[in-house]
């Protein structure tokens, strides 16, 4: 994208936050007054220096993506023109934060049926498959799918040692050595801590080349650093444009005024609309493309704001729940709950002004007017009016809802929106008075895991376990 150093078509491809139809003026009662937002101005003065002062003291690396990774995305792109014809298929091994954000962008920016094409027309880059889950099932359907000796497999894990991706590995590793003898090595890329955990010293003593994840950027803020830019670059997309959108954002974050700056407004909304009991918050994205930015939003949303202590200690147990839905397929399917049902929730639509490709649809059926009038519009039209037409229910029916529309889908609009649901969720963090960086209820499930196991080093909590209350076989049918 040799745009991106055009300011006039940066400015044009500026994402917008629409918070209209979450005021009162539009929603009444269940919506937020410009009185509301001023009484906890205190609390946004403090957030926005927190803000700062963290970013300053190193304590929000990701910030800083966008500005220091010229070598990195060098490094990638070279490793990507060495090895792209090499390989048919890259498969990304890893989970949560190390999945999601390689299957959003792939899913946002390239061809929705991009493994299916031939090659010529995936421009020769290899095919994409992200083996997040440990279910069994899809794990040996994949292996029946490709052929592991043509593949690239790219483990990601900061910590090296998620049993997910780390079990995964093991069998493809396996599989690869009685395969390939001496020349699995080829086909494995690591992407780990710099020194921390077992995936980096297993690479360096096994010879895997190794991307690093900084250490100061946890795993689901960790898309625009080699764990979203490897699997991009190696599907074609513009890595250097996606980090120019986020640049380009940043600029934006950087706004004082909460009403020029969408990440802080959109936090700002969201946090008066959870002390409103508004805890549920949809993301609705009118655009098949964007329908895994919900699936990623929701895993930074819920695991970074859903916590039980503040940073005082005490026990709060807070945080919104992010739903996911896809407009407008979701319009026969969820939005009846959220016109009629209770006054629970926010809804963020996500619209996109200009479509990759139009469709018309065939002036046919004119005698019959319920078709007729289909005659001669699009697709893009019809999707865009039936937004239109769902906001317009759902701000009637007093439903705090707002819409962020792309201009339209590419690297850099994509780079701006991860950026800007990053910074919105760490200023949400701050709002809450909680560590929106940390993630212990993930960790306790994980401790259970490895003391069912007998790992060692586990043996309290197997105790614990062993003394967790009996089932009731009355509570079993
Ligand atoms: O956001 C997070 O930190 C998590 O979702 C992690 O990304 C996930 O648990 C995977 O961890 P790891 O990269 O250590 O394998």
């Amino acid at each position: 994208m040799n745009k991106i150093n055009d300011s006039a078509w940066k400015n044009e491809m500026k994402i917008r936050l629409d918070f209209n139809n979450m005021m009162t003026d539009f929603v009444g009662e269940h919506g937020i007054s410009v009185e509301d937002i001023e009484k906890i101005s205190d609390k946004i003065e403090n957030a926005k220096k927190a803000m700062v002062e963290k970013r300053k003291n190193g304590k929000m690396d990701w910030r800083d993506l966008p500005y220091n990774q010229d070598e990195i995305v060098d490094d990638i792109l070279s490793y990507v023109n060495e090895k792209k014809d090499k390989f048919e298929a890259f498969v990304v091994l890893g989970i949560g934060g190390s999945a999601l954000g390689p299957i959003a962008v792939q899913q946002a920016i390239n061809h929705p049926y991009y493994n299916e094409l031939p090659r010529e027309k995936r421009n020769g880059f290899p095919k994409l498959y992200v083996a997040d889950n440990v279910d069994p099932e899809k794990l040996v359907y994949l292996f029946q799918t490709i052929d592991v000796t043509k593949c690239l497999f790219n483990v990601i894990s900061k910590s090296g040692s998620t049993s997910e991706t780390m079990s995964q590995f093991m069998i493809i590793k396996k599989m690869l050595d009685e395969k390939l003898g001496k020349d699995a090595s080829e086909h494995i890329v690591c992407t780990t801590d710099k020194v921390n955990g077992n995936l980096v010293k297993i690479a360096k003593e096994e010879g895997y080349k190794t991307f690093i994840i900084p250490s100061g950027v946890g795993g689901r803020f960790s898309e625009l650093t080699p764990v979203g830019l490897l699997a991009a670059a190696f599907c074609g997309i513009d890595i250097k444009a996606m980090l120019a959108g986020a640049a380009f954002m940043d600029e934006i974050c950087k706004n004082d005024d909460i009403y020029k700056n969408p990440a802080f407004m959109y936090a700002i909304l969201n946090y008066i609309g959870m002390e409103k009991g508004k805890n549920i918050c949809v993301v609705m994205p009118y655009a098949d493309s964007l329908k895994y930015i919900s699936d990623w939003y929701a895993q930074l949303w819920a695991e970074s704001l859903g916590k039980k202590y503040d940073n005082e200690g005490n026990i709060v147990n807070v945080g919104p729940t992010p739903v996911k839905a896809l407009g407008v397929t979701d319009q026969h399917s969820q939005v009846q709950l959220y016109t009629e049902g209770p006054f629970d929730k926010m809804i963020v639509l996500m619209g996109v002004d200009k479509y990759k490709e139009t469709i018309q649809i065939p002036e046919s059926y004119k005698e019959i007017p319920s078709l007729g009038f289909l005659g001669g519009i699009t697709q893009n039209q019809l999707i865009q009016t039936e937004q239109m037409a769902t906001e317009y229910a759902l701000m009637k029916s007093g439903k705090m809802n707002m819409t962020i529309t792309l201009p339209e889908v590419n690297e850099f609009t994509l780079g701006q929106t991860l950026y800007m649901f990053e910074v919105a969720t760490g200023f949400a963090g701050e709002l809450m008075n909680i560590n929106a960086f940390d993630q212990p209820g993930v960790e306790e499930g994980k401790n259970a895991t490895y003391a069912f196991f007998g790992r060692p080093g586990y043996e309290e909590k197997k105790k614990e376990l062993d003394s967790k209350p009996a089932k009731k076989d009355k509570f079993i049918i």
